[in-house]
């Protein structure tokens, strides 16, 4: 397949034709037909892509996903669009609304949380907003004052409800919370789910994206249902989840992300003169669960690991998880070094038979990839964008700019497909994800 080669320019403008017509009103759904309403995550990598394009529109985005933050602090994974179906589980299989005491009065959500990112977001907007004029610079910090007190509570649930025994990494009762669905990371754990009788269901995915060997099979979306059901018989209470959980891991990709969005939203509160104690208590998080990143991790290579709390057994998997630590920082300077390598050479970016030079999911030479099946192989852009924006900011120019450069190449062919084949750069998945199209405007913003 050759580069059909967009020109930056045309890409551009193509990327933000796709969000202008994913545009929901005030929330962009995560892609067209497969996922149609707005995604946590997502809307805040939207957010970074909108926040070039309109301050204000990437506001509102962010604004919309807040409304629906659950009481107790919790952003759900999933807000529901008024009035749009085809999306297995909806509202109805998730029984939020009367079922969670925490749950908000009014949108419609998901009941489990994803990666705490949006920290990212809030700083993409404040920086852009610099460069305009004095109305839109007020839009951003009136943002910024009205929601600081909700972001500080997104963190803290995740820093107390999700770390229970305070050891600085971050329990997900569900796949879907890592964003990572079905990666080999949650293999050992879905191991440990057992289905037992729960309502019929049928899967809407699988209309969308007809080619069944790209997304996760039908044994996994039984288990993946089943978990719903344990979480309704406790009511989405946070105690009792974990202990009325048969799938329980710590995630060492959410805690080092966890980690870095508590010291971005730190630096934001220092900046923005917020309250000394919500900015102390960031920088305490985020150095709490940097350690807990780095007691995951392999002394000689770096390499951070998941746990699974049913099993008690660590989760060695040789995926993007790996390499957390490169996110959050606190290798020593040889781990560090070791870790780079591994990133940069055969097993991941470098592999020899790549199309781009950017990281798949899951790594070519381990046993568990598969090229074309979602979080198994492929490679995610937004992903690419994730590591790409946390090497800069780590201060590795040359590594984020690598990243960036490669990421374009591949998102060239204008598809902004949601994942792709390593190998051959076919685009998989659902086309015209909102993500790969934000990844693409800030790389060119
Ligand atoms: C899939 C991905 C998840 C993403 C969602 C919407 O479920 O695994 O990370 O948030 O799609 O794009």
């Amino acid at each position: 397949m050759a580069d059909p080669g967009f020109t930056p320019t045309q890409l551009a403008a193509r990327a933000a034709y796709l969000l202008r017509g994913n545009d929901l009103g005030t929330m962009t759904s995560a892609a067209p037909r497969l996922y149609p309403h707005m995604w946590s995550w997502d809307a805040a990598f939207v957010a970074v892509g909108l926040a070039p394009l309109s301050v204000e529109r990437a506001v509102v985005e962010l604004d919309t996903l807040l409304s629906a933050q659950w009481k107790n602090g919790m952003i759900p994974h999933i807000v529901f669009a008024n009035g749009v179906d085809g999306y297995f589980p909806g509202p109805a299989r998730w029984e939020t609304a009367t079922l969670a005491a925490h749950a908000p009065n009014g949108p419609q959500t998901s009941g489990i949380t994803q990666p705490p990112v949006h920290a990212i977001a809030v700083q993409r907007i404040l920086d852009h907003s610099r460069r305009h004029g004095r109305t839109t610079r007020a839009v951003a910090e009136e943002f910024l004052d009205r929601r600081w007190p909700d972001l500080v509570r997104w963190h803290r649930w995740l820093a107390h409800a999700r770390d229970l025994d305070g050891n600085g990494r971050i329990a997900l009762f569900h796949g879907w919370e890592s964003g990572m669905d079905n990666s080999p990371r949650w293999d050992l754990a879905y191991a440990n789910v057992v289905t037992g009788t729960m309502p019929k269901y049928l899967r809407e995915d699988l209309t969308v994206v007809a080619d069944t060997s790209q997304r996760p099979s039908n044994g996994e979306y039984d288990r993946y249902l089943w978990l719903l059901e344990e979480m309704k018989s406790v009511r989405y209470d946070d105690e009792e989840l974990a202990t009325a959980m048969s799938f329980a891991v710590e995630d060492v990709f959410v805690s080092a992300v966890f980690s870095m969005a508590c010291e971005v939203l730190a630096t934001i509160g220092e900046e923005h003169s917020m309250p000394n104690s919500d900015v102390r208590e960031l920088h305490g998080w985020a150095g709490r669960f940097r350690q807990g990143v780095l007691t995951t991790t392999d002394e000689r290579s770096g390499a951070a690991r998941d746990f699974d709390l049913r099993s008690g057994k660590w989760i060695s998997t040789e995926t993007l998880a790996m390499f957390s630590p490169l996110l959050c920082g606190g290798l020593s300077r040889d781990a560090e070094r070791a870790l780079l390598r591994t990133f940069e050479g055969p097993k991941f970016c470098g592999h020899p038979d790549l199309r781009y030079a950017v990281p798949p999911s899951t790594s070519p030479v381990s046993r568990d990839f598969r090229s074309r099946e979602y979080w198994r192989g492929p490679v995610w852009p937004v992903m690419t964008w994730l590591f790409s924006w946390a090497f800069a900011r780590r201060g590795w120019a040359e590594r984020s700019h690598m990243l960036r450069s490669e990421g374009l190449r591949q998102a060239s062919d204008g598809s902004f497909a949601e994942y792709y084949e390593p190998f051959t750069g076919e685009p998989l998945g659902s086309m015209q994800q909102s993500w790969t199209a934000a990844a693409v405007l800030d790389w060119l913003g």
